[in-house]
């Protein structure tokens, strides 16, 4: 017995057990003994996030915010742009506050903070995860040197209605794709310890189901089934708890009739019981004031409804601070739920160092050397060239080559404050590089670019007006739409080949704004017409936050190269492709609709009872319609290169496995152009008898491999019993005994198939 215990004891003080444990104590020694000072105003002060705005340094002391802060009223505070003016309000909080506790800094540091990435739709377009984490890593770099220690990313909410304008700020509609971004998101900004110098918590949001809105219509209700919610729309948020992820935001959306914000069984049985998250939620911006709105009740109930749930610290709407107590006495809420969320958020504090050195995120040198760096430009221009995706190449006219005429046409041609596209909050926009800045300094000697604005955003100056907040405006040409044109005619008349820069501005995706015509403004439209009737050969470059309809465009136009928004350096990163320095890698991350009609439309749908066969057009008393197709424009996975690849069929290791065990399953893939080119090989399975109807194939796993000329690559992928689970109609997650479809591919449409049968 004695032996044994002085094992235990040896092992406790050698193995990883110890220091975590011992560290773990310390923290809830202090946390202990903070809160038996705290006073439950001081407690529901910590629960408080409110607005801020960017607030002046010399007049912190003296606004409202400062006094609350003084107060002990303010757990923290978000969207402040400098560190002069964090630094001055945390000043506050550990020099003039009763108990000195600091304050959480946050911010929607969504693609960037001053180098700005590709939206996060673009980020995901690259397939390539080791990108994707870096984005991140640089943006907690940049921002924690600027007093930031608490980032509002990633949003892992999967859509599948581009009408939603949030769509370009998420990971397109795939659970396993998304929970990929996912996880390298929380990993770039949180590194592997929160306490590293650089690193920041990041916050999973918008939990849960945001992205289905009905009808795309942002904040609107959402309604779905069980299995459905656990197969399709959350594992992206489970994969960033996995991933350790520091806090968790609820959405503005309601689930099953209870606004997520004060919906227990979303808050606490799966997030805490079922799915063991250890950090703090925040509500959305007013999410507790809105489910009034809801009809859930006044300020009181729906404050006391939002903390009985589970939710710790109230964004903006304040009824937390000024209804709790009130709850308190009432017995509605108790005591130990108001204890639990202030530790909850006092822990993380101590997660980030808070407590040790308040000031340790506002870093004047690094503030000062380490944002917007020529390196970090560097590894935004390289990642906002793998992001973007050739949709079409006709007659290879792209790359373009580096002589002769180009004019460059369009409103966002020479436009900077657009290319970083939704939530920039950090950037300067002057310092984009436009595409005609980009262009310029790549062409080369033997390259005459002319250019011209062409037309306007669109013809409705009040639409233009709704799509051009924040400063991002493509500010309004007053000449009428014919005389820009034919000025956009001359220029292409003496040109080679015309470029048009056309499509969304920045504020026509992101929030609250949704659109129900997902097309090219009509007055953009009318300018790629006229410049196609030249007979020239026309260049789309698309700017694009969301998938959008391009069935007329993708008939008439040769070649189209979608961008997203590119971020910071996105005129280089384009100029880059256009020109063939880089061969274009980009997959789509959603599937692209011939029409509007067809939404909600995405790949991995279940087939119905009367399924059109595959590649057919209309029949009647088949699941169709009259008047498109039922295929996309453009499939999940798309994206072409200026090289071509052949795919071998997949070859099993073995098709009749027994149990639990693995299975390798490989495809020869060869380039077989005349340049170096960058696949994405994605594998997909389709379970095809289940206990529940399954899809029709779901992406399983992808590698993005570089090939030379000629050069043939093995790609191997090992399949375990782990990918042919899912929930079933108990919420019970397992795989059962059966045939299964495994297709590999360049996307999601073009698949060679190989057929197994797994049994248990
Ligand atoms: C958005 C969140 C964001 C928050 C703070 C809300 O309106 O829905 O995504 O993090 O504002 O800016």
């Amino acid at each position: 017995m004695l032996k044994k215990i002085s094992v235990l004891f040896a092992l406790m003080l050698t193995g990883p057990l110890m220091p975590n444990t011992m560290a773990q104590t310390r923290m809830d020694r202090f946390i202990d003994s903070l809160m038996v000072r705290m006073t439950l105003e001081e407690k529901l002060g910590q629960l408080n996030l409110p607005v801020s705005g960017d607030i002046v340094t010399g007049q912190a002391g003296s606004s409202d915010i400062g006094k609350k802060v003084r107060e002990g009223q303010v757990g923290g505070l978000f969207n402040i742009k400098g560190v002069d003016k964090i630094r001055a309000i945390q000043e506050i909080a550990v020099r003039q506050s009763r108990l000195r506790i600091p304050l959480l800094f946050g911010m929607d540091v969504i693609h960037g903070y001053q180098t700005v990435f590709p939206i996060p739709l673009g980020l995901t377009a690259t397939w390539d995860m080791e990108l994707v984490e870096r984005s991140a890593r640089i943006a907690a770099t940049e921002a924690t040197a600027q007093g930031i220690n608490w980032n509002f990313s990633p949003m892992a909410d999967i859509a599948r209605d581009p009408r939603w304008g949030r769509a370009s700020e998420g990971c397109g509609e795939d659970p396993y794709l998304g929970s990929a971004v996912t996880r390298a998101l929380v990993r770039g900004y949180q590194g592997k310890d929160l306490s590293l110098p650089g690193t920041m918590m990041a916050t999973v949001k918008h939990f849960a189901l945001y992205g289905a809105a009905e009808a795309g219509r942002d904040y609107n209700t959402t309604d779905m089934s069980r299995v459905r919610m656990y197969n399709e729309y959350f594992p992206p948020y489970k994969a960033a708890v996995d991933e350790g992820v520091g806090c968790v935001m609820s959405s503005f959306n309601e689930i099953d009739g209870i606004p997520a914000t004060g919906n227990r069984w979303l808050l606490t049985d799966v997030l805490r019981r079922q799915w063991k998250f250890k950090g703090f939620v925040v509500s959305d911006y007013t999410s507790i004031n809105e489910m009034t709105d809801h009809g859930m009740g006044d300020l009181q109930q729906v404050s006391a409804l939002a903390l009985n749930a589970g939710l710790d610290m109230d964004m903006v709407g304040e009824g937390f601070l000024t209804t709790l107590k009130k709850s308190l006495k009432e017995k509605k809420v108790t005591e130990a739920r108001i204890n639990e969320a202030c530790r909850n958020i006092l822990v993380a504090k101590y997660k980030l160092g808070l407590f040790d050195d308040p000031f340790r995120y506002c870093n004047a040198e690094r503030a000062a050397t380490e944002v917007f760096t020529p390196a970090h430009r560097k590894e935004a221009r390289d990642i906002a060239a793998q992001s973007f995706v050739l949709l079409k190449n006709q007659g290879n006219l792209l790359p373009l080559k580096r002589k002769g005429t180009i004019a460059l046409v369009g409103p966002l041609a020479d436009n900077r404050e657009n290319m970083t596209g939704t939530w920039s909050v950090a950037a300067d926009h002057a310092k984009s590089v436009s595409i005609l800045d980009g262009m310029i300094s790549l062409a080369g000697p033997d390259v005459r670019i002319l250019t011209a604005r062409g037309s306007n955003l669109d013809y409705d100056s009040l639409f233009e007006e709704r799509a051009g907040m924040f400063g991002k405006s493509l500010r309004h040409d007053t000449r009428p739409a014919d005389v820009m044109i034919r000025e956009a005619l001359n220029v292409a008349s003496q040109a080679d080949v015309i470029v048009a820069a056309l499509g969304e501005s920045a504020e026509m995706s992101g929030e609250a704004s949704s659109r129900a015509d997902i097309g090219i403004p009509q007055a953009q439209r009318d300018l790629l017409n006229a410049l196609l009737k030249t007979g020239k050969p026309v260049v789309l470059l698309l700017f694009a936050g969301r998938p959008m309809t391009l069935s007329w465009e993708q008939e008439h136009v040769p070649a189209i190269l979608n961008l997203w928004f590119g971020g910071s350096e996105t005129g280089l990163a384009a100029a880059d492709v256009l020109f063939g320095d880089v061969n274009p890698s980009g997959k789509l991350p959603s599937t692209f609709p011939r029409h509007v009609g067809q939404i909600p439309i995405y790949y991995n749908h279940k087939n119905t009872g009367r399924p059109l066969p595959e590649g057919g057009w209309f029949q009647k008393f088949r699941s169709n319609y009259l008047d498109v197709p039922n295929d996309p424009l453009y499939p999940f996975g798309f994206g072409l290169s200026y090289t071509n690849f052949n795919y071998t069929s997949p070859l099993v290791s073995n098709p009749t496995p027994r149990g639990e065990t693995s299975i390798t399953v490989s495809t020869k893939v060869t380039n077989t152009g005349a340049v170096a080119g960058k696949e994405v090989v994605q594998l997909y399975i389709r379970d095809k008898v289940g206990s529940v109807t399954r899809p029709l194939k779901e992406l399983k796993a992808f590698r993005k491999i570089s090939l030379a000329p000629g050069e043939t690559k093995t790609v191997s992928f090992e399949i375990t019993t782990r990918d042919l689970k899912f929930y079933d109609n108990n919420l019970r997650f397992d795989w059962e005994s059966g045939a299964f479809d495994i297709m590999i591919g360049g996307n999601s449409r073009d698949v060679k198939t190989a057929s197994i049968e797994w049994t248990k």
